[in-house]
């Protein structure tokens, strides 16, 4: 079977409900990025950056995988699929992808700040007071800008034994994330999927000025049929 990475961003799940960042004005559901999702924001107000991931966590239950995420568990039948997304919820697992790798963290975990290492599935609210077994607050098992991205390492050798790399509904200015594109191997066929793509076309790189839910299932259903 051949090998295919996918790369997906914060707008494959835009038609789910969730909104994307960079397409309202820099702003996270109404916070500076800095102010939610970086370590100084955290020491500034840690009731606020528990708060914004409640709502986020919470919302994960009022929204359902889109055509996009079911398109890419079907790719599976004829290919091995490697999803990388950054996004930190979970519609890709909901839609029955086997094997995706979370560059930014999962809103349905959290981590000791004591021990980055120490991460626990997590359901309902994370509040002040919430301990790890060492007597250490909890936090979001979220990448804030700034951190260590431990996943890029997996990221990277995956990409790098892609036989086809698809990319979809990323603004492709987070890194180390979008630089990934750049160890593809060269010469085997790109496919970017956004409304506002971020990069140019060129010969093995095809570009979809669409939106995930009908640009991600056409192209699904073509590389089925090649496939056969
Ligand atoms: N769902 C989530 O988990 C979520 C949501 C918002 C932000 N984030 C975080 O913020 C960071 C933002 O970077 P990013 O590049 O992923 O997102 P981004 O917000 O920077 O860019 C979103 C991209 O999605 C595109 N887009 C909008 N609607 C679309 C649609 N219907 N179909 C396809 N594409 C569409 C936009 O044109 C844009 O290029 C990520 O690292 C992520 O961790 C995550």
């Amino acid at each position: 079977m051949k090998k295919i990475v996918v790369l997906t961003g914060a707008g494959i799940s835009a038609e789910s409900g969730i909104n994307t960042f960079r397409d309202a004005d820099g702003l996270w559901e109404g916070h500076d990025v800095m102010e939610v999702a970086s370590p100084m924001g955290w020491e500034r107000n840690q009731e606020l950056v528990l708060d914004f991931y409640n709502k986020r966590r919470r919302q994960l239950q009022t929204v359902d995988p889109n055509p996009a995420h079911k398109a890419l568990k079907e790719l599976e039948k004829n290919y091995e699929v490697h999803i990388i997304t950054q996004n930190v919820d979970d519609l890709h697992e909901r839609a029955g992808s086997k094997n995706v790798i979370h560059l930014h963290g999962e809103l349905k975990k959290v981590r000791s700040t004591f021990d980055e290492d120490l991460v626990l599935d997590w359901e309902g609210d994370l509040v002040a007071g919430d301990f790890c077994e060492h007597q250490r607050q909890l936090r979001p098992h979220v990448v804030w800008f700034g951190e260590a991205v431990p996943m890029m390492q997996p990221a990277i050798q995956i990409t790098m034994e892609a036989d086809i790399l698809l990319i979809i509904g990323t603004s492709m200015q987070v890194y180390p994330a979008a630089g990934l594109l750049h160890y593809a191997p060269e010469g085997i066929p790109v496919y970017f999927i956004d409304p506002k793509p971020a990069v140019k076309e060129t010969r093995h790189l095809k570009i979809f000025s669409e939106k995930a839910s009908t640009g991600v299932p056409k192209l699904v259903k073509e590389l089925l049929q090649d496939s056969e």
